[in-house]
């Protein structure tokens, strides 16, 4: 049976942090499906098929990784998809904390499906969504955050 993991999030954007865990859990299963919900309350969120597209560009290289959007519940999207799988990278405690109460959640509504949680590399431990998005909006280099296939777009889709 191949082995499919989903790889879910905002990706609001997507971060080197999160091309390390993409790339590390792509080399351990068969199929990586990288998740974008469609769906989020939080301000300044770019289109979902825009932070799909690049994504799209940061992993085209992989043979076994694909971008998907997807709206409303994470479960429900795993059942399409037949995956059984979920990876979440997590950098510290204060992820872990807010990763088990997404996890719990997940378990009630769909027990059979399993999350996984990656460390960070050590070196993407500081690495953040928001962090990309206050140095962009501060006008600092962002070059050691993001991947540079997306450096250029991120600084065009996301200045004010
Ligand atoms: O990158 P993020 O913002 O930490 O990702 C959060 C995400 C998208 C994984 C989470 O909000 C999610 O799964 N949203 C879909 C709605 C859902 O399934 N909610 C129930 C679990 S709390």
């Amino acid at each position: 049976m191949l082995k499919k993991i989903i790889f879910p999030g905002t990706f609001n954007p997507f971060t080197i942090g999160h091309l390390d865990v993409a790339k590390r859990a792509a080399g351990l299963f068969d199929r990586l499906i990288i998740a974008v919900t469609e769906e989020t309350s939080k301000p300044g969120v770019l289109p979902a098929r825009d932070r799909a597209a690049l994504i799209g560009k940061c992993v085209g290289e992989l043979p076994n990784v694909e971008v998907k959007t997807f709206n409303g519940l994470l479960v429900e999207f795993c059942k399409k998809e037949n995956a059984r799988l979920v990876v979440r990278g997590i950098r510290s405690f204060n992820d872990f904390q807010y990763e088990n109460t997404m996890l719990f959640v997940n378990k009630k509504l769909a027990p059979e499906i399993e999350t996984l949680y990656m460390m960070a590399s050590q070196e993407y431990g500081d690495v953040s969504g928001s962090a990309v998005r206050d140095l962009i909006r501060l006008k600092a280099d962002i070059s050691a955050f993001v991947p540079p296939e997306i450096k250029d777009d991120l600084l065009r889709l996301y200045e004010r």
